[in-house]
């Protein structure tokens, strides 16, 4: 591999959507952020300039940064955050890894305005297991608000309740036609008739899974969270905030008479209040030399897209996700486990016990909602986690003593328990360097139905089972799939029901795991992994870089 350079310059600019005008951070005063692009075996020095009023840190969403935890990126965890006026360098190899990534911002509400892709090509002359395809276009779905980020977070995190709903999905950052004064807004896509197109799909919405079609097209799925999977067609992909898919789109054999919508609209299990806007970009074949009009002001066709709480197609959909496992890239799925873990994902209400002279994070009555994993709600620490960890100051930072269990027991059938009770802690689970672990994640459901797309940080780990209702430790192991799971940094734990993950720990480091809906996240539904050096000189993580960042 080789060394690329990339500076980052976070920086104030003006954005026009929805004919609202902001000051919004971006990344080097583009929005959404350029894309990055290494070859796996790279090197990658990322020099990131903050040049806003905020404080920083950027995160690259599912690189597995082997021994590098001090580039992980997200605030308090593997790094102070970087101040106004203050640079960091990310330094990070990419190690057995390619197809798409992101990045994002990862403190307090940014990623909502600073995030990219991060685009990983195979080895030179290493072909994709795939048709080599004609062009490679990166399309990343966010959302956009007209109020600025400060009033976002006040509205998640002090007046509590519902989410806070965005004003537009987008593509690229782009509203699309769909929307009040957004036409110009447009992604457009412009292609050949006959030709392959490699789509390198990312979810970086706050908070929504989105279904995603293309009218009158059908797409092979031939990636998820940069690993290959078994190719399979379908007309509409499911992507959750964290997750990246690529797909390879055909294109008609001839030029037809029409454009097409490429359309995304959430998935939503809840009942309560939810966005049913629709974002649309526009698949355009370019008009041929000889035509006399232009194909775009023929016939324009929709996609049919399922309805917002389709579960059916949501759950047939994940199962059709199986890792490649080929000889050249084998699902190494763990088979013998060392330590297994069951933890609860929800909303619950808010611990916040002024009496005790606790400080209160986010929601501060006892009618607002605060999320957890195993009744914790985290709390995140004024002192970066793996500073204090590496330096072995731990003392009044954090405790090693994340409960195994759920503090309350978890029954999902019959009369909800009364399994809202929450305590705010920072805790983390530490594990010897590989340990095989299997992992539980049970959604409790108990107040707002939602789907939780957790993301575990330093590592991708196998879904190797997902149910509705009750986990049963005697009977669903039986089904687990040990052969071809599917192989992901960003897991679905259905709402109501549960998701069985596989990883072995072998990256020494403190490893951030959390819900990727930003409400949920900062309601504390996260918490950390403390995985401990092993005892080679190549299992230790490496010494933290002089330009650190300092609390
Ligand atoms: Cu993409 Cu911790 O996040």
């Amino acid at each position: 591999g080789i060394t690329r350079h990339y500076t980052l310059d976070i920086k104030m600019h003006n954005v026009t959507r929805l004919c609202h005008t902001k000051s919004l951070v971006s990344v080097n005063g583009q929005f959404p952020g350029p894309k990055i692009v290494a070859r796996e075996g790279d090197q990658l020095l990322i020099k990131v300039v903050n040049n806003v009023p905020n404080n920083i840190s950027l995160h690259w969403h599912g690189i597995r940064q082997l021994r590098s935890g001090w580039a992980d990126g997200p605030a308090y965890i593997t790094q102070c955050p970087i101040q106004t006026g203050q640079s960091y360098v990310y330094n990070y190899t990419i190690v057995g890894q390619r197809g798409t990534l992101w990045y994002h911002a990862h403190i307090s509400w940014l990623r909502s305005t600073v995030y990219g892709p991060l685009i990983i090509l195979p080895k030179r002359g290493v072909p994709y297991p795939f048709p080599k395809p004609h062009k490679e276009v990166p399309m990343i779905f966010g959302e956009w608000f007209n109020v600025d980020t400060e009033a976002i977070i006040r509205q998640a995190t002090q007046t509590g309740g519902g989410p806070n709903v965005s004003d537009a999905y987008t593509i690229n950052g782009l509203p699309g036609p769909l929307y009040n004064c957004s036409v110009k807004d447009t992604f457009r896509l412009r292609v050949k008739p006959a030709k392959t197109y490699l789509l390198r799909i990312i979810n970086a919405a706050l908070n929504d899974e989105l279904f995603f079609s293309i009218a009158n097209h059908t797409v092979t799925v031939v990636e998820a969270d940069a690993i290959y999977v078994k190719p399979f067609e379908t007309d509409t992909i499911l992507i959750a905030p964290g997750q990246t898919t690529n797909v390879l789109l055909k294109t008609r054999p001839s030029y037809p008479s029409a454009s097409f919508f490429m359309s995304a609209r959430p998935y939503v299990t809840g009942q309560g209040t939810f966005d049913n806007s629709t974002v649309a970009g526009i698949l355009e074949y370019e008009t041929p030399k000889h035509a006399k009009t232009s194909i775009k002001n023929l016939q324009l066709f929709k996609p049919v897209l399922p309805a917002l709480n389709d579960t059916n197609y949501a759950t047939s959909f994940s199962n059709k996700l199986r890792s490649l496992n080929s000889k050249k890239f084998p699902a190494n799925v763990p088979l013998k486990v060392d330590r297994k873990f069951f933890f609860t994902v929800g909303l619950g209400t808010n611990p916040c016990n002024h009496k005790n002279n606790q400080t209160c994070q986010g929601p501060t009555n006892t009618t607002m909602f605060a999320a957890s994993i195993s009744n914790i709600s985290f709390t995140m620490p004024t002192k970066a986690l793996l500073q204090s960890h590496y330096s072995g100051k731990s003392q009044g930072v954090y405790s090693p003593n994340f409960p195994w269990n759920p503090i309350v027991p978890f029954n999902y059938t019959g009369t909800p328990p009364n399994n809202t009770m929450v305590s705010i802690g920072t805790n983390v689970m530490a594990l010897r360097y590989n340990t095989s672990v299997e992992l539980v994640l049970q959604d409790t459901s108990i107040l707002g139905a939602e789907s939780h797309p957790l993301h575990l940080h330093g590592f991708n780990f196998f879904v190797v089972g997902r149910g509705f209702g009750n986990f049963d430790q005697n009977k669903d192991p039986k089904n687990f799939n040990l052969v071809d799971p599917i192989e992901r940094n960003t897991v679905g734990v259905p709402s109501g029901g549960w998701a069985a993950i596989r990883f072995l720990a072998d990256n020494p480091g403190v490893w951030f795991m959390h819900c990727h809906l930003e409400v949920h996240t900062s309601w504390g539904l996260r918490m950390a992994w403390l995985v401990l050096d092993g005892d080679k000189p190549d299992q230790k993580l490496l010494p933290p870089p002089a330009d650190l960042p300092k609390c």
